[in-house]
């Protein structure tokens, strides 16, 4: 789907036109792939507009800059401030929020100290990430995720989307909607953009961090939303086998939000429906975040912006 554009971008610190958001050929992060970047979503509520967990986003971006020795020059409360400036002074929500920070024209060569740091955040409407209605018909990759001590997959790093390009490639070209990386050792690990759950025996599982998932923020809303329901939850690591035999499968993320997996490598999964604890979990992930269910968890930061309708895919 083309990005639809809206009116301004924040650029370090400023609102500038969204045409004029612009970087040089020869910016570092063009040859070198050196971003971090957030993903966030912004959904309307029964009155307004509410931003889905922003701190615990922008603080990953602080913290993926981190481990690429990248100084933010802004605080954690100047970032999420900047993320309701934008989307209030383009007036577009639901939306889809991405901030990036990265290094920009200064010096060429790998070493990034040349390079000035630049940051800036667009929002713009976006609808269902994995299109189609019910399950998804996803297949397992032939490329694995990021091995460790190579790129750090708990950084949200441009240059690790490679290999996630990689995979959503591959599943592509095949027909699939999606597919699931296996880590190093043929472990599970996530999918191409997204962290993966299965439930097996009414017990609900997803893989620990170490097996090259990326800390999803969505995984973190289901790990407490399933605890808060009383569910019996296990990060441990998956045998590639165990996706084939689930009772239940589905993918966590942003921008798939609790989307449930029909079939993988073409193996139904269940009989094929969304099953009971999917949708138990992704009732109560939806109610939050369109307002509909109480803010138990303290996730939502209001917006002044009257939601227009959802974009559908
Ligand atoms: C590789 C990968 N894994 C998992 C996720 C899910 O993370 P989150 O729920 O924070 O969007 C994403 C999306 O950002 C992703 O790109």
């Amino acid at each position: 789907m083309p990005i639809q554009t809206t009116s301004k971008i924040w650029h370090n610190g400023k609102l500038i036109p969204w045409e004029q958001a612009t970087i040089h050929v020869m910016s570092h992060v063009v040859h070198y792939g050196s971003s971090v970047f957030e993903g966030i979503r912004c959904y309307g509520q029964p009155s307004g507009s509410a931003v889905f967990r922003l701190p615990e986003h922008m603080q990953r971006l602080l913290d993926s800059a981190k481990i690429y020795r990248m100084t933010i020059p802004f605080t954690l409360d100047e970032l999420c401030a900047a993320v309701v400036d934008v989307i209030e002074a383009n007036g577009v929500a639901p939306c889809y929020i991405r901030p990036i920070a990265l290094r920009g024209y200064g010096e060429i060569g790998v070493s990034p100290n040349g390079s000035p740091m630049e940051v800036y955040i667009a929002n713009f409407p976006w609808g269902k990430y994995i299109k189609g209605t019910g399950g998804a018909d996803v297949c397992i990759s032939s490329w694995n995720r990021l091995a460790p001590n190579t790129m750090p997959a708990l950084a949200k790093a441009g240059a690790n989307y490679m290999n996630s390009q990689l995979i959503h490639m591959e599943a592509e070209i095949n027909g699939y909607a999606e597919g699931i990386g296996l880590d190093v050792n043929g472990l599970v690990s996530e999918g191409s953009g997204e962290n993966i759950f299965i439930v097996r025996n009414g017990v609900l599982y997803t893989p620990p961090l170490a097996n090259s998932a990326l800390s999803g923020i969505t995984r973190d809303s289901v790990l407490t939303i399933a605890r808060h329901l009383g569910l019996t939850v296990t990060e441990q690591a998956l045998p590639r086998e165990l996706l084939y035999i689930a009772d239940e499968v589905f993918f966590t993320g942003t921008a798939a939000e609790v989307q449930p997996i029909r079939s993988i490598d073409r193996i139904l999964v269940g009989d094929g429906n969304p099953g009971e604890i999917t949708k138990q979990i992704g009732d109560e992930f939806f109610g939050i975040a369109n307002g509909l269910k109480p803010d138990r968890f303290g996730w939502l930061t209001p917006v002044k912006v009257s939601s227009s309708e959802p974009v559908t895919a």
